[in-house]
């Protein structure tokens, strides 16, 4: 009889160990890459029964793609944010990928997770995605790429957090207003400029191209593009277009704007292979303040960048979906969320050095 309940008891084990190994192969058929901060659901086999420790919640992060310098920082942020405040956390690599992005929402929806944080691959999907997280009822925080009022307002359970686009823009065109010649480095009455953009689908590149050259034109100075190429945010695209330019263009460039920084440091490399020399000969500004931005316009080979508060919207993300969470809804028109940009130059750069 003893026999039969200690087999009984090792039976009973194996089933549940197979069931939690179950469980954790749902978990991964998220697709490819993927970090988890969940708290173990069970005990872990053991048999003392510890206080349950209740999370706050299970969400689910959508991000366009992992390999990107500023949401790389911009999602730790927000895991360790959402870690902190003992939700369980899984975070999805969209690759750059609007049908994959999709699928990964979807999978998130069956799991049955408690909220959203989505930033899309393609601000064009918006609609499909609104339409997807509407049916399922589940409170959607979008960020970083901002979808239009009218989309939103086909839902009220969800709100966007980012930042004005448009802000940022100013600013780099102020950054180069500030410098002792306004950007005419050569003096010939006029601020000629190539322009390294973002992904152009992206309303941050779209505003960030228009308005840093508004700002100068605003001022009453005259402006010339050589050239404006896409970058995709990218490091090494902003060195190769870089490099061309200064091939094609040489000298006639006075400003080069990134829409980024990555790409910013990505064009540095070219200018210094160029044998140009930054805030002397050539003026380079980016959006993002990433680590090495900072360094560069510490050192004087960047004339400054934007700041792009990864912390602060990643906070402000976290807060509006516990506001969600808790019930709230938001009225058409007042689903833009913004946290500010700041203007960072070599004087106020120790500032933002961590
Ligand atoms: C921008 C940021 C870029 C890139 C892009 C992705 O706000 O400045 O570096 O991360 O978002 O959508």
């Amino acid at each position: 009889m003893k026999k039969f309940f200690a087999l009984a008891l090792a039976l009973i084990l194996v089933l549940s160990l197979a069931a939690c190994g179950g469980d954790k192969k749902d978990d991964s058929s998220n697709g490819g890459n993927e970090t988890q901060t969940q708290q173990p659901a069970g005990n872990g086999g053991s048999e003392t029964k510890e206080p349950e420790q209740k999370s706050a919640g299970s969400i689910g992060v959508c991000i366009y793609k992992f390999d990107d310098a500023f949401m790389t920082t911009y999602r730790n942020a927000l895991e360790k944010i959402l870690k902190e405040k003992g939700y369980e956390v899984t975070v999805v690599d969209g690759n750059n990928d609007q049908a994959k992005q999709n699928e990964q929402i979807n999978t998130f929806i069956t799991q049955g997770v408690d909220a959203l944080i989505i930033n899309p691959v393609m601000t064009s999907a918006a609609d499909t995605i609104i339409a997807t997280v509407k049916d399922a009822d589940i409170p959607t925080v979008l960020i970083n790429r901002e979808p239009t009022g009218d989309q939103m307002a086909a839902y009220d359970k969800l709100v966007y957090v980012g930042c004005d686009a448009a802000q940022s823009g100013t600013f780099q065109g102020e950054l180069i207003l500030d410098t002792e010649n306004k950007g005419d480095i050569n003096g010939d009455g006029k601020v000629s400029y190539i322009m390294i953009q973002g992904d152009p689908e992206n309303i941050d590149a779209q505003l960030r191209t228009e308005y840093s050259v508004k700002a100068l034109q605003d001022a009453g100075i005259e402006v010339e593009q050589l050239n404006l190429t896409r970058g995709d945010w990218d490091r090494e695209k902003g060195q190769t277009i870089c490099a061309n330019d200064l091939a094609q263009f040489g000298d006639k460039i006075e400003v080069v704007f990134c829409n980024n920084d990555d790409m910013a440091i990505g064009a540095l490399q070219a200018i210094q292979s160029a044998g140009r020399k930054v805030n002397e000969d050539i003026y380079l500004v980016g959006v993002d303040a990433l680590d090495a931005a900072l360094n560069e316009v510490s050192n004087g080979n960047m004339t400054g960048t934007v700041l792009n508060d990864a912390e602060g919207q990643a906070a402000g993300a976290v807060a509006e979906m516990e506001k969600l969470l808790g019930g709230a809804t938001y009225a058409a028109g007042e689903q833009s969320v913004y946290v500010d940009y700041v203007k960072v130059t070599p004087e106020n750069v120790k500032d933002f050095m961590k």
